[in-house]
């Protein structure tokens, strides 16, 4: 493939003749990205308090092999090196997905590129290079296994979350009889399934894959109508990206919060 260099005006680093506040959002992004990162982090390696009753948090789903009933296949087997991470903490099975679709996404490419490589700060502001590849070539090239991630994602869900929700709609009492009931994490667990899907059927890969690859989609209504419905949401793909980052972290902390026993989960029906 051909690479494609194109030779930026020169100009220092953050010059620029904008009057306006464009420092803003890269810092915002920068804050809110970094603050996730932690977090996310942090949690990932905990590898306990992250089910509660029905409830498991959506950074540690499926579990396929754990300590808590969650568990798809049971317990880690004994045999795993304890320095491997998996062997301490189940989402390491899993979290590759979910990271690898986010980190690859349209939106947030667009995103941390400006607000941690300054590629640009933002719009006519000067960079610190001034030479631009695109993602033509090694390593960004790469993101476009975004399209890829995105079946993993739509088998998130569509499977395992629904699956998380339904596990949340049953409680068992000290007696050890279940019933049907709902309680405040099964709301947080319903919107994260909300947010995620909002985001995941506005992504812009989906929106090809339902019928941007075509020439002429209006010979296919069905098709027609799935690109109709992805591009509505796909015009507030970024807000969707944010609530649904913000929220599948509120939801570890309540599922691991109540785990711990600093909140009680408040049954509503
Ligand atoms: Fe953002 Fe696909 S473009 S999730």
């Amino acid at each position: 493939m051909e690479r494609v260099q194109i030779a930026i005006p020169v100009r220092g680093f953050g010059e620029t003749s904008r009057r306006d506040t464009w420092w803003l959002q890269p810092a915002a992004v920068f804050a809110g990205f970094t603050a996730f990162i932690v977090y996310s982090t942090w949690a990932a390696f905990q590898g306990e308090y992250y089910a509660y009753g029905g409830y498991l948090s959506p950074m540690y789903s499926p579990e396929i092999l754990g300590d808590s009933p969650h568990a798809m296949l049971g317990p880690s087997p004994a045999w795993w090196p304890e320095w491997l991470p998996v062997a301490y903490s189940p989402t390491f099975l899993i979290l590759w997905a979910p990271l690898g679709f986010r980190f690859t996404c349209y939106y947030y490419r667009g995103a941390y590129y400006k607000a941690f490589w300054a590629d640009p700060p933002s719009c006519a502001v000067g960079e610190p290079r001034n030479v631009f590849r695109g993602e033509n070539s090694f390593p960004l090239i790469l993101q476009n296994v975004h399209r890829y991630f995105l079946y993993f994602a739509l088998i998130w869900i569509l499977v395992f979350f629904p699956y998380d929700v339904w596990n949340a709609l049953w409680f068992e009492d000290a007696a050890g009889n279940v019933s049907f009931g709902i309680g405040v994490g099964t709301l947080v667990l319903v919107l994260n399934v909300v947010l995620l899907g909002s985001y995941v059927f506005s992504c812009h890969s989906l929106r090809h894959l339902v019928g941007g690859r075509r020439d002429c989609i209006s010979e296919n209504p069905v098709q027609q109508l799935a690109y109709d419905c992805v591009s509505c949401l796909n015009r507030r793909h970024m807000l969707y990206a944010w609530l649904s980052l913000v929220w599948v972290a509120f939801a570890d902390i309540y599922v691991r919060l109540c785990a711990m026993g600093i909140w009680t989960d408040l049954r509503l029906l």
